[in-house]
């Protein structure tokens, strides 16, 4: 028997009581896979789980994302983000993996610069810091909802030009590789998601998010920036606070996160993603034109 209890009132549930090297089984799974429709979020408590188990249970939602080129993990089902080396030596801060760490400390949504972006994303706790490296995740739903009309109707039908260059460019400009820039071209995305009749819509923004199409850069980049600011208000924002072997789910359609600041130099934080694919992209044709 599953426990399932809110964490925020907006969204987001713990689940407690899944063993996940046993079952859970189809009745349970079907639970599951229901709260995280309405919730966005799942915590499922203590999972000291391996990479095996963490895959086999990814894979029960649908199909994994394989990990683009330059990406810890890279050509696996899994990204690794870590502070420490292949010795088990703290990395220094200005490696490639510590400035790419750093990047997911921008709100943010999982591949939107893939043409079919992340459904879901799964992260499993190994070691975490005693203080800091919490993951913040935002309620795009509801942010959808509580929309200005001015700015509801700025959104309607518009396309958002998503770009792995940009977001990593705002931390180096040198960090993207030629390799990486031609593995992951810009592309389109709905700045605008409908999830049906019963969840409503969301807004789908994000550090990848560059430009507005039809608009100049400028007034794109105001847009971007005025709705980020709305979204990301402490209303809209569930802050979790790890515990040795928490697991969480999130869906990267309904919801934004990001991971907080911590003493990378002196202590460890060793985390373990698995990404579930989408059933496909958010417009018609995902390719951006240069
Ligand atoms: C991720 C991510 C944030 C964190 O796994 O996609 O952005 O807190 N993680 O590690
Ligand atoms: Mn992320």
């Amino acid at each position: 028997m599953i426990q399932i209890t809110p964490l925020h009132p907006l969204f987001a549930s713990e689940v407690t009581g899944l063993d996940l090297v046993t079952g859970p089984d189809d009745a349970t799974f079907a639970q599951i896979e229901d709260a995280f429709r309405r919730r966005s979020v799942l915590v499922f408590r203590e999972q000291a789980i391996s990479d095996e188990i963490q895959i086999r249970f990814s894979q029960r939602f649908g199909p994994l994302e394989t990990t683009k080129v330059g990406t810890n993990g890279a050509g696996s089902h899994l990204v690794v983000l870590s502070n420490i080396g292949p010795e088990g030596q703290i990395v220094p801060p200005t490696s490639r993996q510590m400035l790419n760490n750093r990047a997911n400390q921008f709100w943010h949504t999982d591949s939107s610069f893939k043409p079919n972006p992340a459904r879901a994303s799964m992260l499993s706790a190994r070691a975490i810091p005693l203080t800091g490296g919490d993951t913040q995740y935002c309620c795009m739903r509801a942010v959808y909802t509580a929309l200005p009309e001015r700015l509801r109707d700025a959104v309607e039908g518009r396309v958002a030009i998503h770009d792995y260059t940009h977001s990593r460019s705002r931390i180096d400009p040198e960090l993207v590789t030629v390799e990486e820039r031609k593995a992951v071209p810009p592309v389109r995305q709905a700045m605008v998601l409908d999830h049906g009749p019963e969840l409503g819509r969301s807004l789908y923004l994000g550090a990848h998010a560059a430009k507005v199409e039809g608009m100049s850069d400028d007034a794109g980049r105001s847009l971007i920036d005025e709705l980020m600011a709305f979204a990301t208000r402490d209303r809209f924002v569930y802050t979790h606070q790890w515990r040795p072997f928490d697991l969480i789910l999130w869906d990267n359609r309904a919801v934004l996160h990001r991971a907080t600041p911590f003493r990378g130099t002196t202590e460890a934080r060793h985390m373990v993603r698995t990404t579930i694919a989408g059933g496909g992209p958010t417009v018609a044709d995902a390719r951006a034109v240069a």
